[in-house]
């Protein structure tokens, strides 16, 4: 049977490893279990069936691995023991079986995003990155329509525009919005994208190193690889949509407690085709998965066991490749969730109409 495997690994340390191992994530205090993962070896998560092909009927079956280090240890160890880890993980995913790897979360975001990993694997490797792309600039569009938001006429910022995922975001948003503003924090990189993002359409493109300027902004797209939060309330525009794709997030909490006006989203979710089985909870409802997840899946489908998408230069090309591939065996953009919880219509609609009644009291103050 045709097949992939996925690498997982703990993002909130205590609540991911009680996944997987009640008692231990119970009684660890975090701390410890940051320094005792160094030493785990990679786990054997669960065995995911179901997933079934809508335009061929093909069904494929995978594996979850997991690497047991967090973001914040993977951003500082050494790269050297970081890549051990991850490809003695992907070892696991060999000895399964497994015919293809997607690198998960950080594991695809450390060092050469994936080029090193792959090197010492005998399967191809994936980091899900043109999917997820796709996904978020999909998702992206579809909730700024249902907070009455034309994109045409909207500005778009992208936070962590110079990275590998944001800097093709840009792009993909070029003939979609009137203007964008690419955040970052280095000016001269932040130059080079915005004469990428200029070849590719119509928008104005601005440039920014300050996060005050989402305040000109209708539509938030955040992919950074801070370990912290980085947008807070007083960051954002009244009625704005925001599409936080970051993993740990980079939208803080306190944009939810605080701001009823403005619809945070989470990017990269997506209907798996089939009635799919994972046996792990990894926070999703039934059915749904991370979109690097499913650039995977669908490489297994189509049969494609190459290394798709490798490497910190997506191009456009490999997005709409991917887009089209993963649509044709009936993967879909579909439901939104902020924060972990399914938003509702009625919830956007609350959002909306909170945003109008608000932009309505500026407005009165202001005359
Ligand atoms: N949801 C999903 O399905 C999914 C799939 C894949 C990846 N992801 C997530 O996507 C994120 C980005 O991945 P990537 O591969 O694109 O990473 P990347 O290539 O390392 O790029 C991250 C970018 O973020 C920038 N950045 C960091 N802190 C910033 C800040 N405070 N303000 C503005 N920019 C900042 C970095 O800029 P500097 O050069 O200044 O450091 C870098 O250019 C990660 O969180 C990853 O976990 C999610």
């Amino acid at each position: 049977m045709d097949n992939f495997a996925f690498i997982i690994h703990p993002v909130d340390p205590k609540r991911d490893v009680q996944r997987k191992f009640p008692i231990l994530g119970r009684i660890l205090p975090e701390p410890a279990i940051n320094f005792f993962s160094q030493y785990f070896p990679p786990v054997y998560i669960s065995h995911v069936t179901g997933i079934v092909s809508q335009s061929t009927g093909k069904e494929i079956e995978g594996w979850f691995v997991a690497c047991p280090l967090t973001p914040k240890q993977m951003v500082s160890l050494p790269p050297e023991v970081v890549y051990q880890k991850v490809i003695q993980t992907g070892k696991l995913a060999q000895k399964l079986g497994a015919k293809i790897l997607g690198l998960g979360g950080f594991t695809s975001v450390v060092g050469d995003g994936g080029i090193t990993i792959a090197n010492h694997l005998d399967i191809p490797v994936t980091t899900g990155d043109s999917y997820t792309v796709a996904v978020a600039v999909e998702a992206t569009c579809h909730a700024a329509l249902q907070m009455n938001i034309n994109p045409a006429i909207a500005t778009a910022g992208v936070v962590g525009a110079t990275g590998s995922i944001g800097r093709v975001c840009a792009q993909m948003l070029a003939n979609r919005v009137a203007k964008i503003m690419l955040i970052g924090r280095k000016l001269d990189v932040l130059q080079q994208v915005q004469t990428l993002v200029k070849a590719q359409g119509q928008s104005e493109v601005f440039i920014s190193t300050n996060l005050e300027d989402l305040q000109q902004c209708e539509l938030v797209l955040t992919v950074t690889n801070a370990i912290e939060t980085i947008i807070e309330p007083r960051h954002l525009k009244s009625g704005a949509v925001v599409c936080d794709v970051a993993r740990p997030r980079d939208v803080s909490g306190q944009v939810i407690r605080e701001r009823d006006d403005i619809l945070v989203i989470e990017g990269g979710m997506v209907r798996v085709p089939g009635q799919v089985n994972f046996n792990f909870d990894f926070g999703f409802p039934p059915s749904m998965a991370f979109a690097c997840m499913a650039e995977t899946m669908t490489l297994a489908l189509d049969g494609c066991y190459k290394s798709y998408t490798l490497g910190k230069n997506i191009t456009l090309d490999q997005v709409k490749t991917m887009f089209a591939m993963s649509t044709r065996h009936g993967f879909k953009v579909s439901g939104f969730r902020s924060f972990e919880l399914a938003l509702t219509d009625e919830k956007i609609n609350q959002i909306k109409q909170n945003a109008h009644q608000k932009q309505a009291q500026l407005h009165w103050a202001n005359s």
